[in-house]
């Protein structure tokens, strides 16, 4: 389906090149004046420098050739040459019903691609922080998005499974229990099946030994010499290893599915292990990497860089790899699967250099195709209200389940307040709502900017809030169900609406919902999440002020009623689908 300004232009171009002028002054843009008129086309300005003529005299002719198209409701020259457009009824309620024939909403089909986008991030046996949750909340979104405009996506976990984390893990477990198998050297049996830890020591081994690694130089040389025996495969380093990610990984996994995150692929850092020996050996060989003080490096700067940039080390000088090593060897490992179109990467805006040093290098080795686009989404820190990252009320780093909690428990209270629904219901209400106030007051920020997590305003059902959009969709789904109560006719929002004089709030509320399509290539061309969340309070607000003028029920003209139904059940579809796109999803009452 052509969008409203496709349309509108193609009809602008059409008059234009009639009134014999060159047919691309016919440009539309929506109206920066919604009180004169919902569109306008500045082309007749343009024109007239070329044509030597009054910009008004044009406007005139170009509004005349158009005035008795169905498509205008009017269609005027206005000093000193604009063309202000207002739809006609006829064809704006077109436009409604046309998009609510479409599965999709009236969003065009795009050529599909074929997209990874790596979004989890969470390093194993060390707690999630903040910055796991947004790259979880905002990947999500992404995935989504692209998914629902054709791609083809591929969701990555991309674990940290491989690092450091894993040595000083390894090596306070040696200082604390010496006596077990994995570290007699003369030991040659079978390890156990049984891990030498729970994950609640698991959970409190990695802060004790991370705290250590600080003071004492050696034990941080043990964990260093540790991680280089585990990604060697020393049998006993590999079997603590396994028994570490078997410990974890399910944690992990419970944590995602509570934030309704979901990856296809649940692979890591260690995964691409049997790619880095090659991999090295070409950097070299072909002259790409060259040692520098001990280390492997690749030169990556450029000649329209503003600042320095340093060469990307793709091995240490103590023969380990490191992050960039793994990134560089998954991107081999992702053209060998897919050769995707596009790679989308979500890590903390401090890791900018990072993504600059790999795509670069792999794009210099040739491992990726000179098209193939690489993006990198560096999102901002979520800070507590004294402006500093936020901790949890125990002062310590996340516990994303203590998160949601505490936030879960702020909405049960809000419903409990004016309570119509039993135990199990509002408990279930509130989890939803309280997800949705999370990665609302996430999502509704550009990525890149830090935010202030402030549970009193993420779950407020007033104002640019998650619960809001939540609540407006309640509210939409509780008239169209008292509706056909009364009048045993089920909601069609594909109906031929009636011509007739529409009031302002709902030639709003009808533009708002015609802008859906626009919004959303635009979100998934620019990643942006952000976008949707601006739309969906735009369109709320519009059904708010329309719900508010518009007594829907009680209107005793049917036909008139029933277009009104057909409107809110538009909106409402709208609402669910950008909902679903953020990543959560509206309870039946609240
Ligand atoms: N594990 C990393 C961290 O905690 C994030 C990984 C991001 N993805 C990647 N392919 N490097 O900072």
């Amino acid at each position: 389906m052509k969008n409203i300004v496709e349309q509108l232009a193609e009809r602008l171009k059409t008059a234009f090149e009639a009134c014999g002028y060159e047919e691309r002054f016919g440009m539309i843009s929506v109206s920066n004046r919604p009180d004169l008129c919902q569109y306008q086309c500045n082309g007749a300005m343009a024109a007239a420098k070329q044509y030597k003529k009054a910009p008004f005299q044009i406007a005139e002719e170009i509004a005349a050739q158009c005035k008795t198209d169905s498509m205008f409701g009017k269609i005027e020259a206005v000093m000193p040459g604009f063309i202000n457009i207002t739809l006609s009824n006829e064809f704006l309620s077109n436009v409604l019903s046309g998009m609510a024939k479409e599965e999709k909403l009236g969003c065009p089909a795009l050529p599909p691609a074929s997209v990874v986008i790596d979004y989890g991030g969470a390093n194993v046996a060390k707690p999630l922080h903040i910055g796991h949750l947004r790259s979880a909340i905002i990947g999500e979104s992404i995935k989504r998005i692209k998914r629902f405009m054709g791609d083809t996506v591929v969701g990555d976990v991309h674990l940290g499974d491989w690092g450091l984390q894993m040595g000083l893990i390894i090596e306070e477990l040696r200082d604390r229990k010496p006596d077990l198998v994995y570290f007699q050297k003369d030991f040659h049996g079978e390890y156990p099946k049984e891990p030498p830890f729970t994950l609640s020591e698991l959970e409190e081994i990695y802060p004790a030994a991370s705290a250590k690694s600080k003071q004492d130089k050696e034990f941080l040389e043990r964990a260093h010499r540790a991680v280089l025996l585990v990604q060697n495969n020393d049998p006993a380093f590999n079997a603590l290893w396994k028994h570490i990610m078997a410990v974890s990984l399910p944690d992990l996994r419970r944590n995602y599915d509570n934030l309704d995150v979901h990856f296809d692929v649940w692979k890591g850092e260690s995964n691409v292990e049997p790619y880095i020996k090659n991999m090295i050996d070409d950097l070299e060989k072909r002259g790409i990497a060259y040692e520098s003080q001990g280390a492997l490096v690749v030169d990556i700067a450029e000649e329209k860089d503003t600042k320095e940039l340093p060469p990307c080390i793709v091995r240490k000088s103590d023969g380990a790899a490191i992050y960039a090593t793994s990134d560089l060897a998954t991107i081999l490992e992702r053209e060998k699967l897919y050769k995707p179109d596009q790679y989308i990467y979500l890590a903390d805006k401090r890791q900018e250099l990072h993504f600059t040093q790999v795509f670069r290098t792999a794009r210099k080795a040739g491992y990726i195709k000179p098209e193939t686009k690489t993006d990198y989404i560096g999102f901002g820190t979520m800070n507590g209200k004294d402006g500093k990252p936020f901790k949890t009320r125990e002062g310590g780093v996340l516990r994303l389940e203590y998160l949601l909690k505490d936030v879960e428990e702020a909405v049960y209270g809000k419903i409990q307040e004016n309570r119509t629904m039993d135990e199990n219901e509002a408990r279930e209400a509130a989890k939803k709502i309280g997800l949705a106030a999370v990665k609302y007051g996430d999502l509704s920020n550009q990525a890149s900017k830090d935010y202030i997590f402030d549970v009193e305003r993420f779950t407020s059902f007033e104002g640019n809030t998650g619960p809001y959009i939540l609540y407006t969709m309640v509210r939409i789904k509780s008239i169209l169900a008292k509706y056909t109560e009364q009048t045993g006719v089920k909601p069609d929002a594909a109906i031929t609406y009636t011509n007739r004089d529409y009031s302002v709030s709902e030639t709003e509320l009808m533009l708002a919902a015609t802008r859906f399509s626009d919004m959303l290539v635009r979100a998934a061309k620019e990643l942006a999440p952000h976008k949707i969340c601006q739309y969906i309070y735009d369109l709320s607000n519009a059904f708010n002020s329309f719900y508010h003028e518009n007594k829907i029920l009680v209107e005793s003209d049917a036909a008139k009623q029933a277009q009104w139904i057909a409107l809110i059940l538009l909106v409402l579809r709208i609402l669910e689908t950008c909902v679903e796109l953020l990543g959560f999803e509206a309870p039946e009452r609240m």
